[in-house]
Order: structure tokens, then C-alpha cells, then sequence
């Protein structure tokens, strides 16, 4: 399981407490990380008690009810609601995971909400992912291929061809495995982290794709993809249930092959 750390931008502070309102008997604590970059203060951790008999069963339902009906201030990103955008990333319970696929009974007494860990925050539970989709950028995620189809034509593969695939495509590039990564912690800005290398992965994995040499000539360096220690909490932590250790190694496989 990922553990927690504070964010690099942490000391935390005096929180406040939303009480429920009077005759609420079905309460739910809710502990949630927050940090305004213009008021001056340090961050802290506010606590609000919230009447489940009115709250949806997902930790984002229990995030919007609170933005909504307690303090418009709270600031988190969301979109999709189920498990496909991975914009609601964060830390929940101590372990990396999307709020909106995460159920609220799941968590035993309180609910410790934190932005993704050991990344600069830019208020509350959003994080700055710019380097983390750089390095994404970084990995040229899209088919290169010179030879050309006649038009309207598709490239066709076989089914052994595109099972080769699962467990990449579906990544939803939530951060989740590279900010539970202690490599990525201690070296993110020179270390690609899971995420972008099971990304790097999916294209080496495409038989569409005849760019191979060059994208194992980029990751054959001793940052960018040799930190990788097999640690697994990427594995881990997974919310879409991808291994992207097993990715990385696929690729350092790929290497070795390639020097022998
Ligand atoms: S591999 Fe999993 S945890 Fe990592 S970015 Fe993709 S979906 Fe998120
Ligand atoms: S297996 Fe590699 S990428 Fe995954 S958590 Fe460990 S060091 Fe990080
Ligand atoms: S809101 Fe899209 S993954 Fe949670």
C-alpha cells in the first residue's frame, strides 16, 4: 500500500471543524488537506462531519456535497465520475486512488483526503502534473510509421498482435502509480516514473509501430528508466488494476535482448 507523505510544500496548521447539522445521526468524518497559495497560511487539515443519509456512496459525492452545501472553497479536480478521465486522483486512506471509484464504506472511521503525494500542490487537493505530462510528451505517445496505406486502408493486426496491448491501453493517466513511486519521489524530474514508461511500453508493444530502436536508444539511460527498483507500489496502487512494474520490465527485457 502507498504511503502517505506530505506534499513538498507541507506544515501543516491549526484546521477548522464543520459540525453536522442539529439531529444528524448517520455521520461520516471527513479529514481533507487544504492549502490556499494566496492567503499566507500554512496548510492545514479541516475536518467535516457529513450526513451520509444525504451523500452519495463515493468519496467525490461526499467532495461535492461538501463544496456545495458547506464551503465553496474547497478546491479539487473532477470530471468523468467513473473511473475513466483520472482527473479526481488523490490520496484517500493513505493509498493513492480515484475518488470517484472509491467507496466511502470502504474506509474504516474517518477519511483522510490529501492531494497525491510528494508533488508541489497548486491548491488543495489539485497537484501540478506539468512535469509528470512532460515526461509523458516525452515518451513520443503516438504510432510512428513511415509506410504508408493506400487511403482509406487500415493497418491491420492480428488478435495475438492487438492481446499484446491489454493492461497498457487502458492506462487513464491518473499519476496515481508514479506519485506512490519512491524513485519517482526521491528523482521525478530525471526519473520517467511508471506511468510514462508503461506509456512508452504500449508503443515498443505495437507491431504498428517501427520506431522501436529509437524509443529504446531515448529510455536507455541510467535516470529515465534504470530507476526503477522494482519497489511494486505502482503495481500497487493501480486504481484501473494495470502493472506497470511489469511494463518496465518488459522494456528492460527489451534492452537486453537488443544488446545480446
Ligand atoms: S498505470 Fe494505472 S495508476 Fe498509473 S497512470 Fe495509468 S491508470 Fe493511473
Ligand atoms: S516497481 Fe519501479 S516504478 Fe513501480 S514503484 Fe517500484 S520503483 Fe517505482
Ligand atoms: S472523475 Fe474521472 S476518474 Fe474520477
Amino acid at each position: 500500500m502507498a504511503q502517505f507523505r506530505l506534499p513538498a510544500n507541507s506544515r501543516v496548521g491549526k484546521g477548522k471543524t464543520f459540525d453536522a447539522p442539529a439531529g444528524v445521526t448517520n455521520v461520516k468524518q471527513f479529514k481533507i488537506y487544504r492549502w490556499n497559495p494566496d492567503d499566507g497560511q500554512n496548510p492545514r487539515v479541516d475536518t467535516y462531519n457529513i450526513d451520509m443519509d444525504n451523500c452519495g456512496p463515493m468519496v467525490l459525492d461526499a467532495l461535492i456535497k461538501i463544496k456545495n452545501e458547506i464551503d465553496p472553497t474547497l478546491t479539487f479536480r473532477r470530471s468523468c465520475r467513473e473511473g475513466i478521465c483520472g482527473s479526481c486522483a488523490m490520496n484517500i486512506d493513505g493509498t493513492n486512488t480515484l475518488a470517484c471509484t472509491k467507496a466511502i464504506d470502504e474506509v474504516k472511521g474517518a477519511v483522510g483526503v490529501y492531494p497525491l503525494p510528494h508533488m508541489d500542490v497548486v491548491k488543495d487537493l489539485v497537484p501540478d502534473l506539468t512535469n509528470f505530462y512532460a515526461q509523458y510528451a516525452s515518451v513520443e505517445p503516438w504510432l510512428k510509421n513511415d509506410n504508408a496505406t493506400t487511403q482509406d486502408a487500415e493497418r491491420l493486426q492480428s488478435k495475438e498482435e492487438r492481446a499484446k496491448l491489454d493492461g497498457l491501453y487502458e492506462c487513464i493517466l491518473c499519476a496515481c502509480c508514479s506519485t506512490s513511486c519512491p524513485s519517482y519521489w526521491w528523482n521525478g524530474d530525471k526519473y520517467l516514473g511508471p506511468a510514462a514508461l508503461l506509456q512508452a511500453y504500449r508503443f515498443l508493444a505495437d507491431c504498428g509501430d517501427e520506431a522501436t530502436g529509437e524509443r529504446l536508444d531515448a529510455l536507455e539511460d541510467p535516470f529515465k528508466l534504470y530507476r526503477c527498483h522494482t519497489i511494486m507500489n505502482c503495481s500497487r496502487t493501480c486504481p484501473k488494476g494495470l502493472n506497470p512494474a511489469q511494463a518496465i520490465g518488459e522494456i528492460k527485457k527489451m534492452l537486453v535482448q537488443r544488446a545480446g
